[in-house]
């Protein structure tokens, strides 16, 4: 299988900005972008081939209805989104996302087929105090008891994302394993890292063994740059 790459787009581009990025892109089965929620429609249209996924989910807004400012999976499915960006540390910090609003995201998500990619990983301070193991299980929690076809689940130690350091193969691996273990799910498993990845670091991320694809936020947002890394997974 042809490791995949997952492009978090954030909010770091204008609308603009977001299709000159999509027209320079081919129809790959393992390249899934996620740009700003606002224009996932606008791409979608343009760019009907590629891989689309959200950056979040509602977790309260299951069906259609009166929900005020909410995106349900619903529509997501509706408008051709396979997948949605879930409990993402951005979320976790500033969004007030939770164990609870991430397991009712979750379940929104399997009602309405849409693959989860779920963020978990630790902050700087876990890993010192050697509690690292503790905190990630606990993130797992929410996706124990639910039967996904397939579940993708992003290792992003905090302390990695926009920050140009990279933890050491052996601390992906550990934490791949981890994951791997704590979870009975384990053939419908994809396990992606993400955390400050770029052209130059790729490939030797994804020579680490648990590891099936990247997740990638400031570097997939520069044309060429995203366009090597792309180039690097063929
Ligand atoms: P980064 O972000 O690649 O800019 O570190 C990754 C992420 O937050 O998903």
């Amino acid at each position: 299988m042809k490791k995949i790459i997952i492009a978090n787009w954030k909010t770091y581009l204008t609308s603009a900005q977001t299709i000159a990025l999509g027209k320079y892109l081919t129809e790959e089965e393992n390249v899934i972008i996620a740009p700003a929620m606002l224009y996932l429609a606008l791409m979608k249209e343009h760019f009907p081939h590629l891989n689309f996924s959200s950056q979040d989910v509602s977790s309260i807004a299951d069906q259609y209805g009166a929900y005020t400012g909410e995106i349900s999976a619903k529509m997501l499915g509706d408008i051709g989104v396979k997948y949605a960006i879930i409990g993402h540390s951005e979320r976790r910090m500033n969004l007030l996302d939770n164990n609870s609003t991430i397991a009712a995201k979750l379940s929104n998500c399997m009602n309405s087929s849409i693959t989860p990619i779920i963020c978990v990983g630790e902050t700087e301070e876990d890993r010192q105090s050697g509690k690292y193991l503790e905190v990630i299980e606990a993130q797992l929690v929410s996706i124990q008891s639910l039967k996904f076809e397939r579940i993708i689940i992003a290792y992003e130690p905090i302390w990695a994302i926009g920050t140009g350091i990279i933890p050491s193969a052996e601390q992906i691996r550990e934490i791949m394993a981890f994951i791997k273990s704590s979870l009975d799910i384990a053939s419908n498993l994809v396990l992606v890292y993400g955390g400050s990845v770029n052209a130059e670091n790729v490939k030797n991320i994804l020579d680490i063994s648990g590891i099936d694809g990247v997740l990638i936020g400031k570097a997939s947002t520069d044309p060429a740059h995203f366009k090597l890394i792309i180039d690097i997974t063929r």
